[in-house]
C-alpha cells in the first residue's frame, strides 16, 4: 500500500517565480520545512527532464505547482501528478487561471484535469491577473516604465489580485486542512481599468504614464514585430480581449473564504512598488 509522507517537506514547484518566491516566504515563515524547486535552484526540478523529478519528490509530504506554462503543460502535470502520489506526495495545489474555464477552449484546463485524474488529494487555485504584472512581467512593465501602456482592453476591467494573496492562500491550503477536491477563484478587492490602473502607478511614482487603447489587430502587429510568433501574440491579445469585453470583471471570494479577509487592494501594492523601486529608471 502507498505511504503518505506525514513529516516531510513541502515542495513549491516554481519557486523563483512570481508566486512560488512568496510561497516559499510564506511558509518559512510559519515555520515549515520547505523544498523551493526551478530549473535554477540547487535541488533542480524540470518539467522536461523527468531525471530530476525523484530527488525533488522524495519524502514531500505536499506540492505546490506552476505548471510549464506551454502546450506540453497538460500532457506534463498527467505525467508528473501520478508520480508524486506514488511516492506519498499526498497533497498537490495547482495555480491554475479564472479565465480558462470560460474560455470555451478545453484544452487550457488540461493541467487542472490531469491533477483531478492523479489520485491526489487535489486545490486548484485559480486567480485572475497579477497586480505583480505591472512590475514584473515586461509586457506591462517594460511600457508602463517607457510611460505609455498600449492595451486592447478598452475600458474594459479587471479584478487585479496580488501575488502574495495567492501565496498565503497556497500556504493556509498546503498547511491546513478541509481544502480538498476544491477549486478557489482568486480576485483582487475591485475591478479597475488599465487606464485606473496606470492612474493609480502615476500618482505614486510622480511620473508621466498614459494608458491608450488600441486595436487587437495594431496589438499583435506591435508583438510580432517586436519578435513574438505570431500565434502567441494572438493569444496574448485574446487576453486582453476578455477584459475588454467585460468578461472577466467579475469578483471572486477565494481569498476571504480561505483566510478570512478582504484581498490585499491595488493602491496598497502600487506603493509598495514604488516605495521599492519597480518603475525608476
Ligand atoms: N501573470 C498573471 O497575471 C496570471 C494570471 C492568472 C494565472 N496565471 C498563471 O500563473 C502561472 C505562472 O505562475 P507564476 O507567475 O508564479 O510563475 P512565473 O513568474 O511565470 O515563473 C515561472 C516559474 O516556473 C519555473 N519554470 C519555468 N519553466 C520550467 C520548467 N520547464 N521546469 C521547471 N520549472 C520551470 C521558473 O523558474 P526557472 O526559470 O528557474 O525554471 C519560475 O520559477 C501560469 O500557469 C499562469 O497561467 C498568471
Amino acid at each position: 500500500m502507498r505511504r503518505a509522507n506525514e513529516h516531510g517537506p513541502l515542495l513549491v514547484v516554481g519557486s523563483t517565480g512570481k508566486t512560488g518566491r512568496h510561497v516559499v516566504e510564506r511558509l518559512r515563515r510559519l515555520g515549515e520545512d520547505v523544498r523551493p524547486v526551478s530549473r535554477s535552484t540547487s535541488v533542480r526540478f524540470d518539467w522536461f527532464d523527468e531525471a530530476t523529478w525523484e530527488t525533488a519528490v522524495s519524502g514531500a509530504r505536499a506540492a505546490y505547482l506552476v505548471d510549464s506554462q506551454d502546450e506540453n503543460a497538460g500532457e506534463r502535470m498527467r505525467a508528473f501528478a501520478p508520480f508524486a502520489v506514488e511516492r506519498g506526495v499526498e497533497r498537490l495545489v495547482l495555480l491554475s487561471a479564472r479565465g480558462w474555464d470560460d474560455s470555451g477552449e478545453p484544452e487550457l484546463l488540461a493541467t487542472e484535469n490531469a491533477l483531478k485524474d492523479s489520485g491526489a488529494a487535489w486545490t486548484i487555485l485559480r486567480p485572475t491577473w497579477f497586480m505583480q504584472g505591472f512590475t514584473e512581467d515586461e509586457t506591462l512593465s517594460a511600457p508602463v516604465r517607457a510611460g505609455e501602456l498600449r492595451l486592447p482592453c478598452g475600458d474594459g476591467l479587471e479584478p487585479f489580485i496580488d501575488a502574495e494573496d495567492i501565496a498565503e492562500v497556497a500556504a493556509a491550503v498546503l498547511t491546513g486542512g478541509g481544502h480538498q477536491e476544491t477549486t478557489y477563484a482568486l480576485s483582487g478587492p475591485r475591478a479597475l481599468s488599465m487606464g485606473e490602473a496606470v492612474d493609480t502607478i502615476a500618482k505614486a511614482t510622480g511620473r508621466a504614464i498614459r494608458y491608450v487603447p488600441v486595436s487587437e489587430e495594431d496589438y499583435v502587429a506591435g508583438l510580432t514585430a517586436e519578435g513574438l510568433p505570431e500565434e502567441q501574440a494572438r493569444f496574448v491579445a485574446k487576453l486582453f480581449g476578455w477584459i475588454r469585453d467585460g468578461e472577466d470583471a467579475h469578483l471572486s471570494d477565494g481569498v476571504q473564504r480561505v483566510l478570512g479577509r478582504a484581498p490585499r487592494d491595488f493602491t496598497a501594492f502600487v506603493a509598495r512598488a514604488a516605495a521599492a523601486g519597480a518603475w525608476d529608471d
